[in-house]
């Protein structure tokens, strides 16, 4: 059942994200032939981690894989401002080369936050990879190294992305359009 699929309008579809990500696992792979140990900032990274790792497999790379689940934003639409860890990594990450993915990069927290953590672990490297970037709402000065696409200022849903713990199962990354 997907009732609510019409009321859903796309902004990137299947093909777009799939040939953007092809795109910068080549853009990553040519950056450094030192084992890469990706990790996926869950929850929302998780079908574009998936795509990536993929990707980076196509582009001769053969990366460990990490999650850590953060949390910024609670049931709402908006920033608390603070990061919580809820799952923190397995792999200590001392001597590294890390590639941090997260879905989208808006106020700069969450990225930031992780990548200090990672640094102050002793990460030889940290790289950071968003699906995409809400470049007007920064907070914090953060940039992302590697990104699939600039983000019109609208709330998106789909293609792991979720509001109200629903839509993540999208093929493609949309808006909902409230009627
Ligand atoms: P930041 O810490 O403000 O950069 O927030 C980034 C996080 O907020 C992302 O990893 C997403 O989980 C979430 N987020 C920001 N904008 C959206 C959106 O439009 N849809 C779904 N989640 C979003
Ligand atoms: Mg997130």
């Amino acid at each position: 059942m997907s009732p609510d699929a019409d009321h859903i309008e796309v902004i990137y579809p299947p093909d777009k994200i799939a040939a953007r990500i092809e795109v910068l696992a080549g853009q990553i792979a040519a950056t450094s032939t030192a084992p890469l140990l990706v990790v996926a900032i869950l929850k929302g990274s998780f079908v574009f981690a998936a795509d990536l790792i993929r990707a980076l497999h196509r582009a001769g790379l053969a990366p460990e894989v990490d999650f850590m689940t953060l949390s910024s934003y609670r049931k709402s639409t908006r920033s608390s401002g603070a990061v919580d860890i809820l799952r923190d990594l397995e792999t200590d990450v001392s001597g590294r080369h890390v590639l941090l993915v997260d879905d989208i990069l808006e106020s700069g927290r969450t990225l930031a936050f992780a990548k200090d953590l990672v640094s102050a672990r002793g990460a030889a490297r940290v790289m950071t990879c968003v699906l995409l970037d809400k470049g007007a709402r920064r907070a914090v000065q953060i940039a992302a190294d590697f990104k699939a696409f600039d983000c019109p200022e609208v709330f998106v849903v789909g293609y792991g992305m979720d509001v109200g713990h629903r839509y993540r199962e999208l093929p493609f990354v949309g808006h909902v359009v409230h009627r």
